[in-house]
């Protein structure tokens, strides 16, 4: 029975008659420690739903299950465990569902914000509708206005819509890596070019320093002059206050931290930076430091996870680096 409990791929004990733990294996060591054998599996599990389970499991045939909280290592996991009575013992099995039950939580939380991002604009949409039809049905300079106001409202959720659909399409290629050689420099100087006209309403400067020979990696022209479209546009709306924005491209014969040659982007502005605390979260979908700012400014909050998918899927790295009150430079890191 020592052996065949040992076997088992789960973490896995044997219960006798006696309610005292009879074997263990090295799965269940590791998630309650080494002295189980001999003890009491009342005292040696604890948790009440899953001692429940136990009992139940040594009064009839079937298979009983409860949730179990435990710890790996420093983070919170969940366990599904399984009681079976086999003959006079009952044999518990742990099923670790911290991942699924992660996944369904991030599933159900992205449908959460979606659905607030669009109800915000519909809201005002049909505040305004309601308006046009009644108090302001016979006056025209309001409802220029209002319809002014419309327009932006349905573009932020055309806007927030493309975002999702390129997030989704990203998420189904993104463990093939692009095969095209693209210039590095024709993407920057794309990317430059189709912000000019909210260079100018910013009143910023844009200096792009590059190199004097051609860089090239591997890659998707369209999504990396995405990626450096969302970091500049970033740069204009959060550091404008710095009134310029730098932009430098550059080779590393090693990269460290792509163990190999590559190409550097910096996009370097010098607004207000970013607290070191929320650098982390950036990239999450929907995540924005300020959100009143960020969506005054049309910010949905997922322009950095694009740049992040886009990003691993040419096999590089981003960096942020910010000083709060100084400024803010993310770099990219692609392989040759
Ligand atoms: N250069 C920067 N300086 C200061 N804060 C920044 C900078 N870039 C990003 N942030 C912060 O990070 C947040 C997330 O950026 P992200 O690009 O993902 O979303 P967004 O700009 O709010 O919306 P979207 O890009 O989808 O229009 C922003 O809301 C902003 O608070
Ligand atoms: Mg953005």
């Amino acid at each position: 029975m020592k052996r065949l409990v040992q076997a088992i791929p789960l973490p896995a004990a044997l219960i006798g008659a006696s309610q005292r733990v009879v074997c263990t294996n090295s799965g269940f060591d590791e998630l309650f420690g080494e002295d189980v054998v001999g003890r009491y599996f009342v005292a040696a599990l604890r948790q009440p739903a899953v001692i429940e389970a136990i009992e139940v499991a040594f009064r009839d045939a079937a298979e009983h299950t409860a949730h179990y909280l435990g710890r790996d290592g420093s983070t919170d996991a969940t366990f599904q465990m399984f009681a079976r009575s086999v003959g006079e013992d009952v044999l518990i099995t742990f099923s670790d569902r911290t991942v699924t039950e992660a996944a369904v939580r991030m599933r159900s939380d992205f449908i959460a914000n979606v659905s607030h991002e669009l109800r915000t604009p519909l809201t005002a949409l049909q505040g305004f509708i309601e308006t046009l039809r009644g108090a302001a049905r016979n006056d025209p300079e309001i409802r220029d206005r209002f319809l002014q106001i419309m327009d932006q409202e349905a573009g932020r959720m055309t806007r927030l819509v493309d975002e999702l659909m390129s997030l989704s399409r990203l998420e189904q290629v993104e463990r093939t890596r692009p095969t095209e050689i693209v210039s590095l420099k024709s993407v920057l100087s794309a990317a430059q070019e189709g912000l000019e006209p909210i260079l100018q309403a910013a009143a910023l400067t844009m200096t792009l320093s590059l190199p004097a020979d051609e860089i090239t990696v591997r890659g998707d022209f369209a999504q990396l002059q995405q990626v450096f479209t969302n970091l500049m546009e970033n740069a204009v709306k959060y550091g404008a206050k710095g009134g310029r924005i730098d932009v430098a491209l550059s080779t590393m014969s090693h990269q460290k931290l792509l163990r190999g040659a590559g190409a550097v982007v910096t996009v370097h502005d010098y607004g207000d930076g970013i607290a070191s605390h929320h650098i982390p979260r950036l990239t999450e979908r929907f995540y924005r430091v300020d959100s009143h700012r960020s969506r005054a400014v049309g910010g949905t909050g997922l322009g950095l996870a694009i740049v992040k998918h886009i990003v691993n899927r040419h096999r590089g790295r981003m960096k942020i680096d910010s000083i709060e009150g100084e400024g803010t430079t993310i770099s990219v890191i692609l392989p040759e």
